[in-house]
């Protein structure tokens, strides 16, 4: 059997390696170094933001984010439905109560019309949320002119999660500079990745300073150990920042390789009855995985295209289960526009197809046509 073709695989351009060599040769074996602020200082400057903080993942950084903007026990946050655990989880860490709000079709991200519904719901109940946090979706930017002003209205915090879509933009301002504090994932599979980790940017200096003092274990700045607050083990290696700092010098190309494979499957499917995910009106979306849709009507199931490639040693997913619908989350409101859930729409019809951006062109015109044999092609 030929090769597996993973989803979307770690993509190493070779200089990762010095970095690691330097921090090795100078014995930054640790939770801080010259590469740790390297990475963060890149990624503020790549971003266009004032400060980042690397730690120890996205999640990690979604936990630290929400603890700053002031979200305690029972208060209450809003969420995008259709996204990965990791956004809503540091919620539950805390004790908040979270309320998911449904996708539209023209981004599959928050909907405007379902968070003003939310919104007027919640005031009603005198439970305005503490934060609301806004995915952008496999790498497509949220409808940020629509959504950030319902927020502003009713004076709430936005945290924008980025973790998939760092080198994305909306309207000329890169992803992951939206809320008031954001989020990024360098999970294995993501655009960029050192392995395991994360970040969160922001303007607010204190914030980035809190959250970095909250992430080293809460230690006061006095030469003895002292804790008046408790701490939390969530920093980035050094090793692992190296990591980082050689993914950000291909960061750009990283981004043009999804897209391109995007591109691909657009050009070769085309004609198929699917569809693709949208792109936000105004937004260049990082591609991080190419989604389609089958169309309804249509006797093959995603399972059916999941399977075909998997027989070929293909891998390939279904769309994020949307949270209201996991167990877990049993007891979480939901929110949507209107009559259609358009999050178990996307998901019930949905396949990420492989989207990694080292995927050779040999490779792409194989899944092209298992997946055209499927639909009978
Ligand atoms: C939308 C989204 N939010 C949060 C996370 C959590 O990031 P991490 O895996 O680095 O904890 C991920 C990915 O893993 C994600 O896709």
């Amino acid at each position: 059997m030929s090769e597996r073709i993973f989803l979307s695989p770690p993509h190493m351009n070779g200089r990762e390696i010095n970095f690691i060599n330097e921090a090795f040769d100078t014995n930054w074996i640790a939770p801080f170094g010259p590469n740790l602020t390297g990475f963060e200082n890149d990624m503020s400057k790549y971003l266009g933001i004032n400060k980042s903080l690397a730690l120890s993942s996205g999640t990690a950084a979604m936990h630290l984010a929400l603890m700053y903007v002031g979200v305690q026990k029972d208060d209450v946050v809003f969420c995008s439905d259709l996204t990965f655990a990791g956004s809503c989880n540091p919620a539950v860490y805390i004790g908040a109560k979270l309320v998911f709000i449904d996708s539209d079709y023209e981004t599959f991200n928050m909907s405007p019309v379902a968070l003003e519904k939310a919104f007027e719901k919640y005031e009603k109940l005198g439970k305005l949320p503490k934060a609301v946090i806004i995915v952008d979706l496999y790498g497509n930017p949220a409808n940020f002119d629509e959504l950030l002003p319902i927020c502003e209205s009713y004076g709430v915090t936005v945290i924008e999660d980025a973790a998939e879509a760092l080198g994305a933009e909306y309207k000329g301002k890169k992803c992951g500079t939206f809320g008031k504090i954001n989020i990024l994932s360098f999970n294995g599979n993501k655009v960029i990745t050192t392995s395991g980790g994360g970040m969160a940017c922001s303007e607010d200096t204190q914030a980035i300073e809190k959250m970095h003092f909250w992430a080293n274990q809460s230690k006061e700045p006095v030469n003895y150990y002292l804790h008046k607050e408790v701490g939390y083990n969530y920093r980035m290696s050094n090793i692992s920042a190296g990591i980082g700092r050689g993914q950000m010098l291909t960061l750009d190309e990283r981004v043009s390789q999804r897209r391109f494979v995007n591109e691909y499957y657009k050009k070769e499917l085309g004609d198929l009855p699917i569809k693709f995910s949208p792109e936000t009106v105004g937004a260049v979306s990082s591609c991080w995985l190419s989604v389609i849709t089958i169309d309804e009507g249509i006797s093959v199931s995603p399972d059916d295209v999941i399977e075909a490639l998997e027989k070929e040693n293909i891998e390939s997913r279904r769309v994020w289960n949307p949270m209201h619908c996991h167990p877990v989350f049993a007891d979480c409101d939901y929110i949507n526009s209107g009559e259609i859930d358009v999050g178990i729409d996307v998901f019930n019809r949905g396949v990420c197809l492989p989207s990694g951006s080292s995927l050779s062109e040999e490779e792409l015109q194989h899944i092209v046509k298992v997946v055209r044999a499927v639909f009978g092609k």
